[in-house]
């Protein structure tokens, strides 16, 4: 029996729905996998940072607000001295994206790798600004730095792969990757302006108060980035995506298509050309022949086109944080096991 201890960066939607998840899964990473686990520390911006070398009481922890009165000694005054305290094998990082710099993100998972502390998070930013790094002091390390969480949700795609698809050569994707917009534009379908469809997106907890990451397009390109980056070998940043958001699509343009049987969908993009790469996010035109066509809501679609299988698709239905904690749950299974 292997006995993990772990440290949460980051107690919000994400990683809660994980807390959960592990604890649904107690019995079967004991009796499939002969794994156990502790929690030694939790640590948010605004609710404190808790630090228990012998276990916090996560089922306590979910219902808590604050989470300073979990520590047994002086709570830690910085992420870095938290990261210290836990003592943790294995961090999950699930901190708000930094589209342009992947701080104080990457600095964090830097600082727990170099602790030999195996590194995981959901968070694009330090995958698309300081993948190499990561991965380079991972490998030195004898840990991991993984991230499947980052597109698509849990749905695997960096791990089929780095483990499924050995020596499979990426040529391109195209794929709907940015939920948000997806929906905005499906309420655009049955009658909403773009406002209204934005207001629904917030009200319903999908779409920021500030929406501009997702509808001028940022999400995307930063997960375009991050697969151009480690899928294809070839490190770019979201900048150098060609990038257009859905702001100027009107609830008249999305009318008209339907009359045409056609709808707007937010294309992400990535074609391999010599060592270089074309990304691009921009809306598109699409008619039923097409796979995007059905794509509705939050759901998400990518489609792959390789030198040994062809082309191939991967679908996922209505995704929400808890296949957001599965894939962070996958990650901790390969990395221990
Ligand atoms: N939601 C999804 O379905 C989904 C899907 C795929 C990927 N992701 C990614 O997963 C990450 C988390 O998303 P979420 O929805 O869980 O976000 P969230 O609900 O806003 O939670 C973020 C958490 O991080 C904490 N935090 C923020 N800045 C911090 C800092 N500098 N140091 C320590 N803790 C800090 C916050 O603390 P406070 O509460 O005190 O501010 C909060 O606990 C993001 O990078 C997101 O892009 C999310």
């Amino acid at each position: 029996m292997a006995h993990y201890k772990l440290a949460f960066l980051g107690f919000g939607n994400v990683g809660k729905s994980f807390a959960r998840l592990l604890l649904s899964k107690q019995t079967e990473l004991h009796n499939l996998y002969a794994l156990t686990y502790s929690i030694t520390g939790i640590a948010t911006a605004s609710h404190g940072m808790a630090v228990d070398l012998d276990g916090i009481d996560l089922l306590r922890a979910l219902k808590a607000n604050e989470y300073q009165d979990f520590c047994k000694t002086t709570p830690p005054t910085s992420v870095e001295e938290w990261i210290d305290a836990c003592e943790a094998d294995v961090l999950f990082e699930t901190t708000p994206v930094n589209y342009t710099t992947g701080q104080p993100a990457a600095n964090y998972l830097r600082a727990a790798l170099e602790r030999g502390m195996h590194a995981i998070t959901a968070n694009k930013g330090p995958v698309v600004h300081a993948y190499q790094e990561l991965k380079q002091i991972a490998a030195s390390q004898g840990r991991y730095f993984l991230f499947e969480s980052t597109v698509l949700d849990g749905a695997p795609i960096f791990s089929l792969f780095q483990r499924a698809l050995p020596a499979a050569q990426l040529i391109s994707f195209q794929g709907i990757l940015n939920s948000t917009t997806n929906l905005i534009l499906t309420k655009m379908g049955q009658g909403d302006e773009f406002n209204q469809a934005v207001k629904y997106c917030q009200n319903i907890g999908i779409a920021e108060t500030d929406p501009s990451g997702d509808i001028d397009g940022w999400d995307a390109a930063v997960k375009v980035a991050a697969l151009v980056t480690v899928l294809m070998g070839i490190p770019i940043k979201p900048s150098e995506v060609q990038r257009q958001g859905i702001r100027d699509i009107t609830g008249q343009q999305v009318l008209q298509a339907a009359q045409e049987g056609k709808r707007w969908k937010l294309i992400c993009s990535g074609e391999k050309q010599g060592k270089s790469v074309h990304a691009k996010v921009q809306p598109e035109l699409v008619g039923v022949e097409s796979l995007f066509y059905n794509i509705m809501g939050t759901s998400s679609l990518i489609q792959f086109r390789t030198d040994v299988l062809g082309q191939f698709s991967i679908i996922e239905t209505d995704p929400g944080p808890d296949t957001t904690a599965y894939g962070l749950l996958s990650d901790f299974i390969y990395a221990v096991l």
